[in-house]
């Protein structure tokens, strides 16, 4: 019983020694870099293959995959290439893409909402290892088949 209270003991302040040797950096709680851009995205409606940067690929079985299932989009999946500004302007030139899927998986409207916080939980280049919070907020939203997105980036890691 006593061996068992001990070993106990030990583990425990092992686990405090180890929390506070790993506690010593104190964390920052100020953005180490600060980023804003927009992205554009011209969702497929059917006749505008050229210039769509997004597709809906997967549609629940009501929807279809030329206009966003009714209600709220739910259920539809969808992969985009889409440019990247540095102003609100979708032909200024780009800086970047923005490349991947989304998926609608809320019954109430997400676009509508003011501001959506997303996790950075790593990137390349520059970015290597970063890790902070993309706060997103709809700039615009025009007739389910253009919307612009202002993306700020508040990084608390950086390498
Ligand atoms: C897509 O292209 C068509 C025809 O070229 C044009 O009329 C339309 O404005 C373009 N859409 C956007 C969002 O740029
Ligand atoms: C696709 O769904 C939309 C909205 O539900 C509807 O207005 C449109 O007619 C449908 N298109 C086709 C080709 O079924
Ligand atoms: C978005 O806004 C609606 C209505 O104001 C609210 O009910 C919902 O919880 C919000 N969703 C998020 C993810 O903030």
């Amino acid at each position: 019983m006593a061996d068992k209270t001990q070993t106990r003991a030990l583990f425990l302040c092992l686990l405090i020694c180890i929390s506070t040797t790993s506690g010593n950096k104190p964390r920052s709680r100020r953005p180490c870099k600060e980023l804003v851009f927009y992205f554009h995205d011209i969702l497929y409606h059917g006749y505008n293959y050229q210039n769509a940067t997004s597709a809906i690929v997967g549609s629940p079985k009501w929807g279809n995959k030329t206009a966003w299932a009714q209600p709220f989009a739910f259920g539809d999946l969808i992969v985009f290439d889409d440019p990247i500004t540095l102003d609100n302007n979708l032909h200024s030139p780009p800086v970047g893409r923005a490349q991947g899927m989304y998926a609608f998986a809320q019954r109430t409207d997400p676009l509508m909402n003011k501001t959506r916080d997303i996790s950075v939980i790593g990137g390349t280049g520059d970015f290597f290892m970063a890790r902070g919070v993309a706060t997103l907020s709809t700039d615009a939203f025009e007739g389910e088949v253009y919307f612009r997105l202002r993306v700020d980036i508040r990084l608390y890691e950086c390498w």
